[in-house]
């Protein structure tokens, strides 16, 4: 099993940035609906794993055949290579899924499959951290391994979240879309757990964001320790300080002081306790405002946004002149609401069961 295709799944609305980030690092992405589809072997798995900051997680297409009823999917199952990438004393969770195929009874099919990995000595359990997703679409079943495990936003550093933290996928993504390339200078006026502030200095630091955190293909066969280790033994770079984040709330600021210490960029990183109406440009160069404010209130609450949307407004036109700012929000009558000209739409994403979307101006007049 040479090269295989690896798919990296982000959320609708993301492929194109996700496909930027692939590209970035040397694929050649291929987008589909919910994610992009790269081609490699376990050692780009790996890489994908560790160094992709948008993709929420990697899975590793392992084969497909045909399977028109149920017998023929009990003895091409059987068949198939599974303990060549399996190991038999680490148990594998099955999920199965039917689309416009023959087979339509997701549990009957889960059964052969149990039935196929058990027959080679496999064990399954539906409490198992490795999870084979079989997928039966147009009578066509296609296995893929889930080698991230946990969902890569966990990138384990960010023990401390407030109320409403923006995962770190996103956050990179967004990052992305407002063209970050690691050399501007980032600020977070409403900061929450610090995650765009961390996730920024990690980007101009250099260190990729899988560097701390276990992954499911670790529970893989052929899977080689000392060559992983090389692997993500990170080779930081200097960066300079210019990573700000602030917030009215006091728990917010202690939390994004300790996420920050936990993910090594304390040194690159100035977290203060400001509200809004407070905030100053720190002394560098013009670079982001990036800022994800409070959304999604109750009726009655919609009025104090904004204010608080407008007030946001009138101290970034007042003060950030030559920054470029990007609101995320999910409500476009409170980005209106912030007084600012914004460049074309990007299509909105789904977070938290809401529909999100960046809101970009180009640099301040
Ligand atoms: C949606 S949360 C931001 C979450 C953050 N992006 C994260 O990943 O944790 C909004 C934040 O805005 C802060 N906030 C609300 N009103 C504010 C104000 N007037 N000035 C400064 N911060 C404010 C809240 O304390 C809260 O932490």
């Amino acid at each position: 099993m040479e090269s295989f295709d690896i798919f990296l799944v982000c959320p609708p609305g993301f492929e194109t940035t996700l496909a930027e980030e692939a590209r970035a690092l040397g694929y050649a992405p291929e987008i589909a609906i919910g994610g992009v589809t790269v081609s490699g072997g376990w050692l780009d798995v790996w890489r994908c794993n560790l160094h992709l900051r948008g993709a929420a997680r990697v899975l590793a297409r392992l084969g497909a055949f045909r399977a028109m009823h149920i017998a023929q999917l009990d003895k091409r199952a059987r068949k198939f290579p599974f303990s060549d990438i399996l190991r038999s004393d680490i148990p594998v969770k099955v999920e199965v899924s039917c689309h416009k195929s023959r087979i339509y009874h997701e549990k009957a099919a889960k059964q052969r499959i149990v039935g196929a990995l058990n027959a080679q000595g496999l064990s399954v359990s539906d409490e198992a951290t490795l999870t084979l997703k079989t997928r039966i679409e147009d009578d066509l079943c296609t296995f893929s391994i889930d080698t991230s495990g946990e969902p890569l936003h966990k990138r384990g550093h960010k023990l401390q979240i407030g109320k409403a933290p923006m995962r770190e996928t996103l956050a990179a993504l967004f990052l992305r879309q407002m063209g970050y390339d690691g050399t501007q200078a980032v600020v977070d006026p409403m900061c929450g757990s610090g995650t765009f502030v961390i996730e920024a200095a990690e980007i101009a630091a250099g260190l990729p964001p899988g560097r701390d955190r276990a992954f499911a293909f670790e529970n893989l066969a052929g899977f080689d320790r000392r060559a992983w280790d090389a692997m993500r033994a990170a080779q930081p770079v200097e960066a300079k300080p210019v990573f700000f984040g602030s917030d009215r709330d006091d728990g917010a600021i202690r939390a994004s002081i300790a996420n920050a210490d936990r993910a090594g960029v304390a040194p690159l990183t100035t977290f203060t306790r400001a509200a809004i109406s407070d905030l100053a440009p720190p002394e560098s160069a013009p670079g982001i405002v990036i800022v994800n404010p409070p959304y999604g209130a109750r009726i009655g609450q919609r009025k104090l946004l904004f204010a608080l949307y407008g007030a946001m407004g009138k101290t970034l036109t007042e003060r950030f002149k030559g920054w470029r700012v990007g609101i995320i929000t999910s409500d476009p009558g409170l980005a209106k609401a912030t007084g600012l000209q914004f460049l074309p739409a990007l299509p909105p994403v789904q977070h938290g069961g809401l529909r999100i979307a960046l809101y970009r101006t180009g640099p301040l007049p």
